[in-house]
């Protein structure tokens, strides 16, 4: 079978495929905000389209690819392992690479998280990380914050923030209780009734970019100790050097009793995920041999995945990418808040390390106002396209918005990328800013289009 042939053939039929066999509104949406390209390939932080023109991911696939895509060493790593005909997934043996990157994921997890199990994704690990939670405690109830986004499947789904993602899935798990984010006292109002077995949360919020006070992080480890509860930090999006810390909890020198991660572990290359959990919390779930599959998961150790997390583990490492992340990170938050104080639409700029959100609001001047309320009276989600469409269209950049409704765009690139890579993103938000605060003007004719257009097609 000749895949690169074939795929190159049918490459202009996909987004009729998808049409068909696949999504057909994620394809309407596509069409409707002109990100419809056919992309042809990637190395690092650069995709190329079918047409050849190149596109800076500011995206990284929602933060799987921190060490760039197409890393040569992950290609290089799963090569040879295809090529050794691995007796991956014998199921009834010890695979080991998995024995050596559980050993080495558990080297560079925050103290005292001493025992793994392997995934496919992030909610799967949501959802081990409740059951464990559970187990370990004899206790039913998890407590999550509002705006919390830990995956789609339902336990994860009973711990998500966002009514849109819970609505027509009522009812969920029972005994999940939502509180704050940033808030100990609400917290602790829930956590003293000693009943809860878990408070899950993301060390940085994903949707919206939303970070925590200094306080925060220790205050909730305090009270879990204090009223018996496990404290799960969902790590999926933050996890291996996205923050500037290999994992964002030791911005604040906490060590979790559960921490979940995926997405960049995979290289990019090899869906996988990990629950990294106490010895105690994993020893009450495997407690005897009977129960020595009393959580499982058919691929969770495949060999392909294994090699890629160690793979990915190893770039990591060698080139430095969690300090990277930090001084680029520090880099772009420094000059995106030399840009919000330009542009009057832009809010505020959050984030730590190379997840950044820039949050835009009610301009002061009347004609912006005038442009921004009517817009929002169409729309409530759309303004963020404005600035997300013209950096595809014009500058070949990828970015996307951060959540529903709350007008922040997120900034995600690979950790890999350089002063000239954000440099360029960054002289073309500026245009684009410009362009945005000329009301009237081309940007907002075109986001008035946009609305008129959804209105319709709803
Ligand atoms: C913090 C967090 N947790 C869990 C998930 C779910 O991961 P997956 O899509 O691999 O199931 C995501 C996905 O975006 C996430 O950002």
């Amino acid at each position: 079978m000749d895949i690169v042939s074939l795929v190159q053939k049918r490459l202009s039929e996909t987004y009729e495929l998808h049409s068909r066999c696949i999504n057909p509104q994620f394809v309407r949406v596509l069409e409707v905000i002109g990100f419809q390209r056919n992309y042809r390939s990637g190395k690092g932080a650069w995709l190329v389209d079918e047409r050849g023109e190149k596109v800076l991911d500011f995206l990284a696939g929602f933060g799987v690819f921190n060490i760039g895509r197409n890393h040569p060493v992950v290609l290089q790593v799963l090569r040879e392992i295809l090529e050794s005909d691995p007796p991956s997934m014998v199921q009834m043996d010890a695979g080991c690479i998995a024995g050596l990157l559980a050993e080495a994921l558990v080297s560079i997890a925050p103290e005292g998280l001493e025992s793994v199990f392997f995934t496919n994704s992030g909610a799967e690990g949501v959802e081990g990380a409740l059951k464990f939670a559970r187990q370990a405690t004899g206790r039913s109830r998890i407590v999550y914050c509002e705006r919390a986004f830990h995956g789609l499947t339902l336990g994860a789904l009973s711990v998500n923030g966002n009514a849109d993602f819970r609505a027509r899935n009522e009812p969920l798990l029972p005994d999940c209780t939502p509180v704050p984010f940033n808030d100990l006292e609400a917290l602790e109002k829930e956590l003293k009734s000693r009943d809860v077995a878990a408070f899950i949360l993301e060390p940085v919020q994903g949707k919206g970019v939303f970070t925590p006070d200094d306080d925060y992080f220790p205050g909730a480890r305090s009270l879990c100790d204090r009223y018996g509860s496990c404290l799960i930090a969902d790590e999926v999006q933050t996890g291996l050097g996205r923050t500037g810390r290999m994992f964002a909890v030791s911005h604040w020198g906490v060590s979790p009793d559960i921490m979940v991660v995926s997405k960049a572990l995979s290289g990019g290359l090899v869906p996988v995920g990990a629950i990294l959990a106490r010895r105690w919390i994993h020893s009450r779930v495997f407690d005897s041999m009977d129960r020595c599959f009393a959580h499982s998961s058919t691929f969770g150790q495949n060999d392909l995945a294994m090699a890629a997390g160690l793979a990915t583990l190893h770039v990591l490492e060698r080139e430095s990418l969690v300090r990277r992340a930090g001084e680029m990170g520090d880099y772009l938050l420094a000059e995106l808040r030399g840009l919000a104080e330009r542009y009057e639409l832009i809010r505020e700029v959050r984030g730590m390390g190379l997840m950044i959100g820039i949050q835009f609001g009610e301009p002061r001047s009347l004609a912006l106002k005038t442009g921004w309320k009517l817009l929002h009276s169409m729309n409530e989600d759309l303004f963020c396209q404005m600035i997300t469409m013209p950096l595809m269209e014009k500058h070949n950049i990828l970015t996307q918005v951060a959540g529903h409704g709350l007008d922040t765009i997120k900034i995600l690139p690979p950790l890999v990328i350089g002063r000239a890579e954000a440099d360029y993103f960054l002289s073309s938000l500026d245009a684009v800013l410009a362009e945005a605060h000329r009301f009237p003007g081309s940007a907002w004719t075109t986001a008035k289009n946009l609305a008129i257009r959804t209105a319709r097609s709803a």
